[in-house]
């Protein structure tokens, strides 16, 4: 029987989705990677970085630190803006150490990153499969904002836009902010602002994506050097999410972003207004949030649930797939 062949009763199953992933790894980034390239519901064509948790040089090296350890040796990373459109860089050590990616050993990158700037390597995936491809934004949106500015008929092109970003609640830098969306207020305007659907994964919903420890046991039992890799990962975001914090498990918010293109069935989203704000003394960065009546039409979408236990399946079942490569 060849692949093609339908079985009566059984569906066929649904084509990979094609996103690009544009991150700044980051410990949960380099968990989104992971899940993103090893679960067979997604193609991953490339991954794009941007100065967030660490500067872009160290973002992009993490990127591709990532890339070879898993064996993903073809990874197309292209590595983009150093800094928010209009602020300074605003980075993360307390939370991902100075390299962006401490705890395991160093890694010597066998994989590089492709010439070309990240928003024109975004533009280009988009544009050569227009209503295909999505774009996961796990990191300050500054490539993103600045790929609208470029093209902006990536906005009528792309399939959909998820971010790990924000919140309807508290934020985790200031009480209004989230880091990704007060890393770069500008860039999370324009895209929010932007005539596409945009789904929102703030930490509402990535703070249920919890790392307990017997979670992290499950991924140390797969026994592959990925997996070990995910576990050192996990080890030091465990240590600083605990003393930054005061989270016993660490929340790999990134891998939310990725989930959801995996399987929408692992979340509860809402049709939400999202509008961002840029110039409060003590609330810029803030997601304004009004959410709508279910069912209403609306261009964002905002996570509010997640099924934690079908989600760590998955994310366990792609780094295991990535152990056999
Ligand atoms: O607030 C969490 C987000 O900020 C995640 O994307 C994490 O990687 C950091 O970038
Ligand atoms: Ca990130």
């Amino acid at each position: 029987m060849t692949d093609g062949d339908a079985v009566p009763g059984r569906m066929a199953a649904a084509a990979p989705r094609p996103i690009v992933l544009d991150c700044d790894p980051g410990h949960d980034d380099a968990l989104a990677i992971m899940l993103a390239a090893g679960d067979p519901r997604v193609d991953l064509l490339g991954v794009t970085t941007v100065a967030g948790n660490q500067t872009v040089e160290k973002t992009t090296h993490n990127a591709c630190a990532v890339a070879t350890v898993a064996g993903l040796t073809g990874l197309d990373v292209a590595a983009g803006c150093d800094r928010p459109l209009l602020r300074e860089l605003t980075t993360a050590p307390g939370i991902h150490g100075a390299s962006g990616m401490d705890g395991p050993p160093p890694v010597a990158p066998s994989v590089h990153p492709v010439q070309g700037h990240a928003v024109d390597f975004l533009i280009g995936k988009v544009m050569e499969a227009p209503g295909e491809v999505t774009i996961v934004a796990t990191a300050p949106l500054t490539n993103v904002a600045l790929a609208l500015r470029r093209e902006p008929a990536i906005a009528t092109a792309v399939r959909e836009v998820v971010i790990m970003g924000g919140a309807f609640g508290r934020g985790n830098v200031t009480p209004a902010a989230e880091f990704n969306i007060f890393v770069d207020p500008e860039a999370a305007a324009i895209v929010f602002g932007a005539p596409w659907p945009v789904t929102m994964m703030g930490l509402d919903v990535t703070h249920q994506a919890t790392c307990t420890r017997e979670t992290q046991a499950r991924i140390g039992a797969i026994g592959s050097p990925v997996a070990t890799f995910a576990t050192q990962l996990i080890d030091y975001f465990r240590s600083t999410y605990r003393r930054e914090q005061s989270m016993e498990d660490p929340p790999v918010h990134d891998a939310c972003a990725v989930a959801y293109v995996a399987d929408p069935s692992l979340f509860n989203v809402r049709p939400a207004l999202v509008e961002i704000e840029t110039k409060g003394e003590r609330t810029s960065g803030m997601t304004v949030t009004t959410f709508m009546p279910e069912g209403a039409s609306a261009r964002h979408h905002v996570g509010t649930s997640l099924r934690r236990e079908a989600f760590w399946d998955a994310v366990i079942r792609a780094i295991a797939a990535l152990g056999s490569v």
